[in-house]
């Protein structure tokens, strides 16, 4: 099947009690050990694109790679999304050149400025068959090169959301409630806690309007201990427990960023590999098992986190 937006896809996650996978591509190996364990699992996904992979990678090389694993993987319903899209003319960019969702996030700026540049976006998206993701809260961490002081995050204040989704016509939004990007997520020795209560607040004034959670990565242990014990230093690195995810999927959360995880893991098997092979240097060598492990962890995240597998 082509590319779809991700109405009906909400749709059945809300009504279904799980959330949809969003994972962010930036190259060939990424996007294949996503779709193959999509495919495998029967899952249907939302394939990631930020500014910053764009700048990376190119659009047109990425819109192609979408377009090659739609091929590859026809019976699983696909959404190309842009990711913190960070002004109309990136969103439009993005909307004009294939993409079937776009999220605008001017969750930095205030109320007022937020409504009116979402609205725009939203215009211009509905008007070409495309859907938006809007923020409102603010959430810490490294986001393409925005970087959030946990001191200056800000949770979403669920009095605004009726105006804010009424106004602006937005198809789903993004709400912050403890998640943050990166692998920095929380203080060692805290105990990790998403705020339940404000999402719960949320979902009580929007009935039946798809949450997303970004910032949602559960930084696997295995892979900073494989990251630290070759060479690399990531002391601390904390992300959000798996069953509160799986908690929030139940919920009105219907779309789960995870982008971190994967750079973890691709990153840790390549550190491991050239420690253990520190005479080989061809590249598909090295990123083959990459593949591999990111393909397993993805899988594990549909079937353990999301329960999104058999729904495509
Ligand atoms: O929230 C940001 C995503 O993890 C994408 O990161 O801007 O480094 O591509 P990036
Ligand atoms: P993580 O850094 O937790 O993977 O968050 C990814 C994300 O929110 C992308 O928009
Ligand atoms: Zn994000």
């Amino acid at each position: 099947m082509p590319l779809v937006t991700s109405k009906e896809m909400f749709k059945k996650a809300y009504e279904g009690g799980y959330a949809i996978g969003a994972f962010n591509v930036n190259n060939m190996e990424i996007v294949q050990a996503i779709t193959e364990a999509c495919k495998e699992e029967k899952a249907p996904v939302i394939l990631q694109v930020s500014k910053g992979a764009r700048a990376y990678a190119n659009h047109t090389y990425l819109v192609k790679l979408v377009e090659a694993a739609v091929i590859e993987c026809p019976e699983i319903p696909i959404v190309l999304h842009l990711d913190h899209g960070p002004d109309f003319e990136t969103c439009k960019s993005c909307i004009d050149g294939g993409f079937t969702s776009v999220m605008i996030d001017a969750s930095s700026k205030p109320f007022a400025e937020n409504i009116e540049i979402t609205r725009k976006v939203v215009e211009y998206a509905h008007a070409h068959g495309v859907v938006v993701e809007a923020e409102l809260g603010t959430l810490a961490g490294i986001e393409d090169e925005v970087k959030v002081e946990a001191g200056l995050a800000s949770y979403t204040r669920p009095e605004e959301v009726e105006e804010f989704v009424s106004k602006t016509g937005c198809d789903s939004l993004a709400i912050a409630i403890g998640t943050s990007h990166g692998a920095y997520k929380f203080k060692p020795g805290t105990k990790p806690q998403l705020r339940f209560d404000v999402l719960h607040e949320c979902e009580k004034r929007l009935p039946g309007f798809p949450i997303v959670l970004h910032g949602s990565s559960s930084v696997p242990q295995n892979y900073v201990a494989m990251i630290n014990e070759f060479g690399g230093a990531m002391p601390g690195a904390i992300g959000v427990p798996e069953d509160q995810l799986r908690e929030a999927a139940r919920s009105a959360v219907c779309k789960i960023n995870i982008d971190s995880d994967l750079r973890l893991a691709m990153t840790g098997t390549i550190r491991k590999f050239f420690c253990e092979h520190p005479d080989k240097f061809d590249p598909r060598e090295y990123l083959k098992p990459a593949r591999a492990n990111i393909k397993e962890l993805v899988r594990h995240k549909l079937v353990d986190v999301l329960g999104c597998n058999g729904k495509a």
